[in-house]
């Protein structure tokens, strides 16, 4: 064997034995930006060379279809009815990142039959395996879906803003993690930030406190400056990484997938995520 064919075994190894690693990206508050930085952050991270998939499971106000302008005929609610496969129902963005629409009916995978369940994690382990990063719009607040969704991942990201009622929000969407034992990478995220200043304030405002009441050292997954060529992007329906890949957002959120990429603060995932999520709905 060459060194050039052992090489080649060896990152095939690496990548068989790796399972992806899930993000979470949720807040207390809705309107706070989740979608965009879900959609955004999955686009760089694809960029950075990773296999990417973004599940959009926001229960209800899912608009991640909107945001990329494509019309979705089937989601994940037509494989657990057994209509559809997963890889039927799921897009492959002309970004690299593979989009799998409607997956907030994962929260009726407790009324299947045994078998039924078992094929559909089956389909869903063949997503984590074929992907390094999973990153989940959860939807916001601190209901049963999000929550077991959070809990589940490798990763959550609370996006807060630095209005008092999203930070009193986001602070509450901790404690209940705290209160369930979460055990992966915990991490603040503030968008609308005027500066990096504010943006500083916000999140030490948040973590003080979940420091002194619940004994919880909060990680910082930065912060987004409110970016009118943000706004402009959702009213063209694409992504703002990709039409102003140099604006004050777009820039924010590049530092934030290097973070993520650096150093191996990707989380190994320990155990498949989704069927962490199915022990939830059990
Ligand atoms: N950094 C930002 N600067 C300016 N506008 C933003 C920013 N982040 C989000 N928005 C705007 O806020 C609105 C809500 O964002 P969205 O991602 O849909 O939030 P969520 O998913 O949390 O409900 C969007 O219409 C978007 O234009
Ligand atoms: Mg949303």
């Amino acid at each position: 064997m060459t060194a050039d064919d052992q090489a080649s075994k060896l990152r095939r190894l690496v990548h068989e034995s790796r399972e992806g690693s899930t993000i979470a990206v949720t807040s207390g508050k809705g309107g706070v930006g989740k979608s965009n930085i879900a959609l955004n952050l999955s686009i760089l991270l694809s960029a950075a060379g990773n296999r990417v998939a973004l599940v959009d499971a926001d229960l209800g106000l899912g608009n991640l279809d909107v945001l990329l302008d494509i019309g979705v005929r089937a989601n994940v609610s037509h494989v657990i009815a057994g209509r559809r496969k997963l890889g039927e129902v799921m897009i492959d963005l002309p970004c690299g990142v593979q989009f799998v629409p409607g997956a907030s009916g994962l929260s009726r995978l407790a009324e299947l039959s045994e078998f039924q369940r078992a094929n559909l994690l089956d389909q869903l382990g063949e997503l984590e395996s074929d992907n390094d990063i999973i990153v989940i719009d959860t939807g916001a607040g601190i209901g049963g879906n999000v929550m077991h969704l959070a809990c589940s991942a490798d990763r959550t990201i609370v996006v807060t803003t630095p209005e008092p009622t999203a930070i009193t929000d986001a602070y509450a969407m901790v404690k209940i993690l705290m209160q369930r034992r979460y055990d992966g990478q915990l991490s603040l995220l503030v968008n609308f930030a005027s500066d990096r200043q504010e943006a500083r304030q916000t999140s030490q405002r948040i973590s003080t406190v979940a420091r002194q009441f619940l004994g919880t050292r909060l990680l910082e997954a930065g912060y987004v400056l409110t970016d009118e060529k943000v706004a402009e992007a959702v009213r063209r329906r694409q992504p703002f990484v990709l039409t102003h890949p140099r604006c004050p957002a777009s820039r924010c959120l590049a530092a934030l997938a290097t973070k993520l990429c650096a150093g191996g603060s990707l989380v190994e995932r320990r155990e498949s995520f989704f069927r962490r999520v199915a022990n939830w709905f059990a």
